[in-house]
């Protein structure tokens, strides 16, 4: 469907049109006009260029304003489907969760929901733990040494590992005994993510295949604790219906893509501000030293700690992995005494949002005293790390109980120091990772 090009007088914005990507340019770009326009502007379409306005001839609109962004996302999000970009995502994953829009989103969600539910998540906390404790050798290592320990690349070790046991359970050790190595290796090994990334990533499709076969070849396929054991055991709630194997391929690689480098990025940016905020990073120790160590009673761990929790949310804050996203206008709305054109594509970037002055105090600054560990920030719509309404996140609680899990685990063992004191420069790629290797030295408390 295209729109005859409009003119959209009520909004301020540049005079011309920008092709935005997820890259520092873009963020630029948007920090720019946020300063220059405020909370609500918009890019003009580039003549209808269907890269730039998603349906051609509308301008972009950005949002920077926490009531709208919450409006859209939460009250109306039925009008607002999923935006420009996600149709990259597509190709990859097919119509898992975080692509999918409408009713199959909706029945999909209903149905997987299950898995995302906290006994569920709680249940997992062992598989998680047991990933934390195979890179103990690593980090005893350079205890020993005194060699750096790089957390960019231990965190993202630690997150494939975390994600891939918590998805296929003990049947991880069948894909790290095939011949040339457990193959989803590669989303570690590999930095870039191009084109041949994304060929090679897809030839993980059939293995993803024969491990689900395999489970179900096994027969008490729904049994177990893993996301695959709670896939299997899903049903469609009208047709009572299980997925079927297209389905669950896709659902189980929406897993690893939406949990793995989100959790990981989490963890090393926790560490880095830790390791640059010792006062911080001692009252943690003092907190885990007085509640003591994370049980695996099958309950979720994160409340428990309220400082570990605090911690996580204000790295959210400040390096939030899903840094910018976008919606559609599904139908004309007006928001915000504006009138919003059925199609308008919209951006939303939580990396600016969570740094608006307006709402942070200081904002550059990290400070875990100022999101509660219940994760409800004191203004509405004001931190969205894991979105918001009934599109938010399904993976929050398990993200954040693996992320303070390892918090508590390392802070009980080890002091982290940053060999450099300023901030580590950021890479918004598809997720805001770091640009570069983030060096720790490691020493036994
Ligand atoms: C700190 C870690 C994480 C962050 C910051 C994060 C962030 C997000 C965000 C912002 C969205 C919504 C995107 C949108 O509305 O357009 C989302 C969706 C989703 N995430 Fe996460 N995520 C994290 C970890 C995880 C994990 C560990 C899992 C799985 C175990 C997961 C599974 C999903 C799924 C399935 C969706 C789609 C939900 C739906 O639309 O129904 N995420 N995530």
């Amino acid at each position: 469907m295209t729109h005859p090009p409009r003119s959209n007088a009520a909004l301020p914005g540049p005079g011309s049109s920008f092709a935005f990507d997820a890259n520092q340019e873009t963020l630029d770009f948007l920090q720019r006009g946020f300063e220059e326009y405020g909370d609500i502007w918009a890019i003009p379409p580039q003549g209808g260029a269907e890269n730039v306005a998603g349906d051609g001839g509308l301008p972009v609109w950005v949002l920077n304003d926490p009531e709208a962004i919450h409006e859209i996302l939460t009250r109306r999000q039925p009008d607002y489907g999923k935006g420009v970009g996600f149709e990259r995502v597509k190709m990859l994953l097919g119509d898992g969760l975080i692509v999918s829009d409408g009713d199959h989103w909706r029945t999909r969600r209903k149905m997987l929901q299950p898995a995302f539910s906290r006994p569920s998540v709680g249940a997992m906390g062992g598989l998680i733990a047991r990933c934390i404790e195979e890179r103990a050798e690593t980090w005893e290592a350079h205890a020993d040494s005194g060699d750096p320990l790089d957390i960019v690349d231990e965190a993202n070790r630690l997150g494939l590992r975390i994600i891939l046991r918590s998805v296929f359970g003990d049947d991880l050790e069948a894909l790290d005994a095939r011949e040339g190595g457990n193959p989803f290796n590669l989303v570690v090994d590999t930095v870039q993510r191009d084109l041949m990334f994304a060929m090679r990533f897809r030839q993980l499709w059939p293995v993803v295949r024969e491990l689900v076969e395999a489970r179900r070849a096994r027969g008490a396929a729904g049994e177990a604790e893993d996301f695959l054991g709670r896939y299997l055991a899903a049903r469609d709630r009208d047709s009572g219906e299980p997925l079927d194997m297209e389905g669950m391929v896709d659902e189980l690689m929406t897993l690893l893509v939406a949990g793995h480098e989100t959790t990981a990025a989490t963890t090393a940016w926790a560490w880095s501000l830790l390791a640059r905020h010792q006062d911080v990073q001692r009252a943690l120790a003092a907190e885990v030293d007085a509640v003591g160590p994370a049980v695996m009673d099958g309950k979720m761990i994160q409340g428990r700690y309220d400082l570990g929790s605090r911690v996580i949310h204000e790295t959210l804050r400040l390096y939030p992995p899903v840094w910018m996203f976008t919606r559609k206008a599904l139908k004309d709305d007006v928001l915000a005494g504006h009138p919003v054109p059925a199609g308008t594509q919209i951006l939303i970037t939580p990396y600016l949002l969570h740094r608006h002055p307006a709402y942070w105090e200081e904002p550059e600054r990290f400070d875990p005293s100022r999101i509660p560990s219940s994760g409800i920030a004191p203004v509405r719509g004001a931190y969205i790390p894991f979105s918001s309404g009934p599109r938010r996140c399904a993976g929050d609680g398990f993200a954040l109980n693996a992320t303070v899990q390892h918090l508590v685990w390392a802070s009980s063992r080890y002091h982290l120091d940053a060999l450099c004191p300023d901030a580590p420069a950021i890479e918004p790629g598809v997720n805001l990772r770091a640009r570069d290797p983030i060096p720790l030295s490691v020493t036994r408390r």
